[in-house]
């Protein structure tokens, strides 16, 4: 473009700027266009996000839309998702096919120009020729045509620009958690101490109300209470995945805050309430692919949690696929291979987040000697829903909207007369009293 320009200049200067009016108009009106578009390419973005989220929350929970009979109802819904991201790409279309026929009338105008002032100038014979003319409408074409691919490569580009922003907002999201600790233990002992421990998801929405605990290295500890009193967002703290508003809570007498936090997540097993499988060999989801656990040792950890008979009966054994979040297992089964995975990874403390689905009695006592198995001698907080693991337990912690409201044994709990544990206790368990 710069170097047509410049022979035009040469050739006839005259004709050369006559040719050349158009130009700023040309790029005026790129410019509007690319405005709009960019506002556009951002709904279909968004659109595209709505439609995806949709499709994979409706197939992963096929279930339950066939369960309650919502085909209908969300297909319509789809529809209407569908009609806004078809909508939002046609408005894309809708601006192109507006720039493109005003950026080509505005190149036959200069084309026009060209003729009217050029063909004026050699019918009064003042040193312009008809080929001179004709050159000049090359030119012109040479000049627009770039000019027009520019714009339409340009758009491309903010397309991807668009799409890369949505997901670098996603990458540069700051973490919450400072990274500053720097103390590395090769063997935790195990002493946990919560110090007046306050935390908030939601601003203001006080979760934890100053929770005060001690575990001793070798203890096993059950936490029991009502549902959403705050149980399992203990569990949260200890491996620091949210900061704490207020209070200490220390490991071995060091702040969790101090530690290099890969180092303290090392030596932290958690056994996850919802747990969660990959689609994978079983044996992978219990290393985690970790090359330093080989097959024999998952083998004969297995073989002391009682689970190896169970898993040997699976068709390939450990290298059964168990397909996306583990569908093709039952959840108490599910269970114990979380139980499995915590084991394996021989950690210092070992947190236990019981499940509340129920299982059936063969799988119950699974999971209640894998529990007891992987808790002996070993820090645990065993989050606990079962009365059997409650009552191996050194210590009962119960927990009420997110206050510590009584602790102490079993029988020490029980002798309370009209106490929260022995309320609890009659409701929940009368069932279990007998065996
Ligand atoms: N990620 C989160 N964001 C905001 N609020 C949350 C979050 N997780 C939990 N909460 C809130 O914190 C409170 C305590 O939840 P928590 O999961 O600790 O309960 P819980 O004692 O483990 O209950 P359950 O016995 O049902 O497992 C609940 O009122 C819940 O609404
Ligand atoms: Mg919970």
């Amino acid at each position: 473009m710069f170097a047509v320009t410049v022979v035009m200049l040469i050739l006839n200067w005259k004709l050369a700027l006559i040719t050349l009016t158009i130009l700023p108009i040309l790029v005026y009106a790129t410019k509007l266009f690319q405005v709009a578009i960019k506002a556009t390419f951002q709904e279909v973005r968004n659109q595209v996000a709505n439609l995806n989220g949709f499709v994979q929350e409706r197939v992963t929970g096929m279930k339950i839309v066939q369960l309650f009979n919502r085909e209908s109802i969300e297909y319509e819904n789809f529809k209407e998702i569908n009609d806004k991201h078809k909508k939002a790409h046609v408005k894309t279309i809708w601006y192109y096919s507006v720039f493109f026929p005003i950026a080509e009338i505005l190149s036959s105008i200069g084309i026009g120009l060209i003729v009217w002032f050029g063909g004026g100038q050699a019918i009064q014979n003042s040193g312009i020729s008809v080929g001179m003319i004709m050159g000049f409408i090359q030119f012109a074409q040479m000049l627009f045509r770039p000019l027009r691919q520019i714009a339409d490569k340009f758009n491309q580009l903010q397309m991807g620009i668009v799409a890369g922003e949505r997901v670098f907002k996603v990458i540069d999201t700051e973490s919450s958690i400072a990274k500053s600790g720097i103390v590395k233990a090769d063997k935790l002992k195990g002493d946990i101490s919560f110090k007046e421990v306050r935390f908030s998801y939601i601003k203001g929405e006080e979760v934890l109300k100053g929770i005060s605990l001690d575990v001793k290295s070798g203890q096993t500890i059950a936490i029991v209470g009502a549902t959403g009193a705050g149980k399992s967002t203990i569990i949260n703290l200890i491996n620091r995945f949210y900061e704490i508003d207020s209070g200490t809570i220390s490991v071995d007498g060091v702040s969790v805050n101090e530690y290099d936090l890969e180092n303290l997540r090392n030596q932290v097993a958690i056994v996850l309430q919802d747990v969660f499988l990959f689609s994978d060999s079983i044996l992978n989801n219990i290393t985690l692919k970790n090359e330093n656990i080989s097959l024999k040792e998952v083998e004969e950890a297995a073989k002391q949690i009682g689970i190896h008979d169970f898993i040997m009966t699976l068709p390939n054994g450990y290298h059964y696929n168990v397909k996306e979040r583990g569908a093709m297992l039952s959840s108490g089964q599910r269970q114990l291979i979380a139980f499995l995975r915590a084991y394996v990874s021989k950690p210092s403390i070992l947190i236990l987040d019981e499940a509340t689905s129920s299982v059936d009695a063969y799988a119950e006592q699974m999971i209640q000697f894998a529990t007891e198995t992987i808790t002996k001698n070993r820090t645990s907080i065993v989050i606990a829903h079962r009365l059997a693991t409650i009552k191996q337990a050194d210590k009962i912690i119960v927990m009420d909207k997110g206050f510590i409201v009584e602790e102490g044994s079993h029988l020490e709990l029980l002798e309370k007369e009209n106490g929260y544990y022995k309320n609890l206790y009659d409701k929940q368990f009368s069932l279990d009293k007998a065996s």
